[in-house]
């Protein structure tokens, strides 16, 4: 008798947490609309700023494809997933979406049918943003043309592929406000907060994940990683072995070449180009707060160097036939864009080689339409030997006394992401 009600019991209480279970992974839809249409212009450029800042062509648009409509494939550690079309097509796109629908997916990651999205979309940064952005954005976005592009099948792993299983994820990792403003602190310094906590969602690429893709927490902006990049720490940039100014910082994040540091090359130049085409004062706001972020403990330790001198004469002779005419001292090109000597770059001063060998595998395109830096690729022309030798050589004048150690492994590992 005993046994049998505590059986029930214990049924009873089974059920109750399925029940909870399934409440928690079920979302209403909300009700389709005619497409409105009736937005002001001030407002519209308002939300022009608002999608540039959150990046939103960055994903949305697929190369040669059109503005907004989707079907960018983003490879994740847990299968391929495709962006969708958020231009204001009723069928494939959100044409049919109201306000609330919209800011719903932006702050909870629901879409208006009630299925849960993927956190690829950044919305655990986008919840931080203030209603007026959110309403600006979706009046730009439903003021834009209608494209029909049909959604992509995507390609996640079990268990993954199960999109409710995404809300057991939220509970744990979506727990963000609306951003308000610190009184202490000036309007710039704020306003950069705003835009790196909420719509640029840097910490997307620049906070280290754990093993289910969320940021680690108490690391946010230490430094993470992005398609085979190092996207490097954002924290005491002011206190470095080399500084950053106030001025270096913002010619680097509207995409100009910086003497000292370089350019913003991979998947941190489309964001460089996006804050190139908002306004000065908001690169200048995220300078300031970004150079107002103290040091951490180094998460990123310098490895401690072998002793082995290397030959380094066979990075020199590559160096001088194959970029030389580009980045050597009084090279022509050098002075026509003030470009910084090589060994003054970031990518040959970080602790691991890996943004120095993304960067000459992949190159820097060009961005039709803009002005900018053209680095040709060179994948195909320099094998591993040869760009082990040219690194040598180059780390050999930004840090003689620490070279990097994991070379061979780095270039073996990025020469096959590298298609
Ligand atoms: C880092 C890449 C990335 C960025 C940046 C991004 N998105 Fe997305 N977004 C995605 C992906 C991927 C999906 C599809 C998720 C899924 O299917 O689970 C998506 C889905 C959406 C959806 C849901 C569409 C639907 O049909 O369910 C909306 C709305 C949306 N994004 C709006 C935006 C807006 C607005 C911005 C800019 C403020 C933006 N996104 C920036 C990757 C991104
Ligand atoms: C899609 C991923 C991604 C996003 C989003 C992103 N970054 Fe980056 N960032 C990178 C990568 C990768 C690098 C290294 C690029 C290189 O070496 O050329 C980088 C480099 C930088 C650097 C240079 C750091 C150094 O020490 O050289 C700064 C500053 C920076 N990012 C700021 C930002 C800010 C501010 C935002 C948000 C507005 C942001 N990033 C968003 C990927 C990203
Ligand atoms: C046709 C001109 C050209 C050639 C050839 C060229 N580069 Fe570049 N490279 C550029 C430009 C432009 C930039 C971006 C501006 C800058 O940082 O100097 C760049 C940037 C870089 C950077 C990134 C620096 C940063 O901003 O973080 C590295 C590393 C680099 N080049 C290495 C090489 C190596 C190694 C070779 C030879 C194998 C080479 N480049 C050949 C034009 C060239």
């Amino acid at each position: 008798m005993r046994s049998r009600a505590l059986l029930i019991s214990a049924a009873a209480l089974a059920s109750i947490g399925a029940i909870a279970a399934l409440a928690l992974m079920w979302r209403p839809a909300i009700a389709p609309v005619e497409r409105p249409q009736t937005f002001d212009s001030v407002q519209r450029q308002r939300g022009a700023r608002v999608v540039e800042a959150g990046d939103c062509a960055v994903c949305h648009t697929r190369p040669g494809g059109q503005y907004l409509a989707g079907g960018l494939p983003l490879v994740t550690p847990f299968g391929t997933l495709y962006s969708t079309n958020i231009t204001p097509d009723p069928q494939t796109g959100i044409g049919q979406w109201s306000l609330p629908a919209f800011e719903r997916a932006m702050r909870e990651g629901i879409s208006r049918d009630g299925h849960f999205l993927y956190p690829a979309f950044p919305y655990v940064h986008y919840q931080r943003m203030s209603q007026d952005d959110i309403a600006d954005a979706y009046a730009y976005l439903m003021s834009g043309p209608a494209v029909d592009s049909p959604p992509q099948q995507n390609r996640m792993n079990f268990p993954m592929n199960i999109r409710p299983l995404v809300s057991f994820w939220n509970l744990l990792f979506l727990h963000g406000k609306p951003l308000t403003p610190l009184a202490e602190q000036s309007q710039a310094w704020n306003r950069g907060r705003y835009l790196v906590e909420g719509p640029g969602h840097c910490a997307g690429c620049h906070s280290p994940l754990n093993l289910i893709g969320a940021e680690k927490s108490g690391e946010n902006l230490a430094g993470g990683s992005v398609d085979g990049w190092d996207a490097p720490s954002l924290l005491g940039m002011a206190h470095r072995a080399n500084p950053w100014s106030s001025e270096q910082l913002v010619s680097y994040l509207r995409a100009e070449v910086v003497d000292g540091h370089g350019t913003a090359a991979g998947p941190m130049r489309p964001v460089s180009l996006s804050l190139a085409r908002l306004p000065a004062e908001d690169a200048q706001a995220i300078a300031e707060y970004l150079l107002s972020l103290p040091a951490k403990t180094a998460i990123n330790e310098i490895p401690s160097a072998s002793a082995e001198p290397a030959d380094r004469s066979s990075g020199a002779l590559l160096f001088a036939s194959a970029c030389a005419g580009c980045h050597a001292q009084g090279a022509p090109m050098r002075d026509i864009d003030g470009r910084p000597a090589l060994d003054r770059t970031s990518a040959l001063q970080a602790a691991s080689p890996r943004n120095f060998v993304k960067t000459v595998l992949e190159g820097i395109p060009a961005e039709p339409g803009q002005p900018g830096p053209v680095m040709p690729s060179f994948a195909a022309s320099l094998d591993n030997a040869q760009l082990d030798a040219l690194a040598v050589y180059l780390r050999h004048q930004a840090s003689p006394d620490q070279p990097w150690t994991d070379l061979s492994a780095t270039l073996e590992a990025l020469r096959q992401e590298t298609k």
